[in-house]
């Protein structure tokens, strides 16, 4: 099922007039109907940048749909709030749905596509029943222990998300650090022919990565979220002016930032190549920190040159 987000220009049924018009945006609700206008797209010969999220999108999702108009002739969104990867139901359920205003804020960027499936439109035998893909020990290490079957989630949902838009490109923001590095593998492992674009996080004037569940900070906690990125500065200013004593340095981030107010969940310094220990071979370093502010539970990270 799809809808055009413009009324009347053209019928939804014939394609060939509704691609001519670029100010058209077409939602499909269905895989039939995403693949179908896919299809339209590539008869065309146009390449296609994927721009994958659960929407509630903000300037980082915004972002990422710029990005992908410089490399490829159309862009599809998908918007996708997805069970499977969330392995707590509290967080499932409070999770920003937005879908209107996403639409809006999409057809503003003249987005070609917005494929805005059902979990039962994505998991039609149910979620136990799914097929998944798996990428070991990457989603089993750092952020992956404290979230058991979350990169599972995900690595299943994207390979379901490029079978059907079969992009060229598909965009990710450089804020989901191992989620990135878990998907580059994947699809290296499965030779799935789409190359993955990373793109710089996005923070708002005092710092704060851009995130869905910022909204979800209460007005006490808000102002203080930007601690977050001012302590992994702190310590990345650290790391460059040469000092190397990581268990100590992440010990002092996660007091100073329990001292906040937060309840740091993890601090980590790992080889942003490998996500494994620093070594000698280390050329650039990853700082990966997690920590609930409130409810909400915030992430971030800044890469180091070692
Ligand atoms: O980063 C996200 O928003 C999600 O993990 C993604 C990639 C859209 C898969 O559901």
């Amino acid at each position: 099922m799809c809808e055009l987000k413009k009324g009347g220009r053209g019928n939804p049924d014939t394609p060939v007039r509704r691609f001519l018009a670029t100010d058209i945006m077409i939602i499909a609700k269905d895989i039939p109907s995403a693949v179908n206008e896919v299809n339209n797209l590539k008869k065309q010969g146009a390449t296609i940048a994927l721009v994958p999220t659960m929407g509630n999108l903000h300037e980082g999702h915004l972002t990422l749909v710029r990005e992908a108009k410089k490399v490829a002739d159309k862009v599809v969104v998908s918007v996708f709030v997805n069970p499977l990867q969330f392995n707590n139901a509290e967080d499932l359920k409070n999770y920003p749905r937005t879908l209107e205003q996403d639409l809006a804020k999409l057809e503003q960027e003249q987005v070609d596509l917005v494929f805005t499936p059902t979990p039962q439109t994505m998991y039609p035998n149910g979620m136990e029943n799914q097929t998944s893909v798996f990428v070991p020990n990457i989603s089993d290490m750092l952020e992956g222990k404290l979230r058991p079957g979350h990169f599972k989630g995900v690595s299943t949902v994207v390979n379901k998300l490029f079978n059907i838009v079969r992009p060229e490109f598909a965009m990710f923001g450089q804020k989901d650090f191992q989620q990135v590095a878990m998907l580059k593998q994947l699809v290296e492992d499965m030779a799935i022919q789409v190359k993955i674009i990373t793109v710089p996080i996005v923070r708002d004037a005092e710092g704060l990565a851009l995130s869905s569940r910022n909204g979800l900070l209460t007005e006490t906690d808000k102002p203080k979220a930007h601690l977050l990125h001012a302590e992994i500065s702190k310590l990345a200013d650290k790391i460059r002016n040469g000092n190397r004593n990581f268990e100590k340095l992440k010990e002092d981030t996660r007091e100073a930032l329990d001292a906040c107010g937060f309840k740091t969940d993890s601090v980590d310094i790992v080889d942003a190549s490998t996500l494994g220990d620093i070594t000698e071979k280390t050329v650039e370093a990853a700082i990966l920190v997690s920590a609930y502010l409130g409810k909400p539970r915030l992430i971030d990270n800044e890469v180091v040159k070692l």
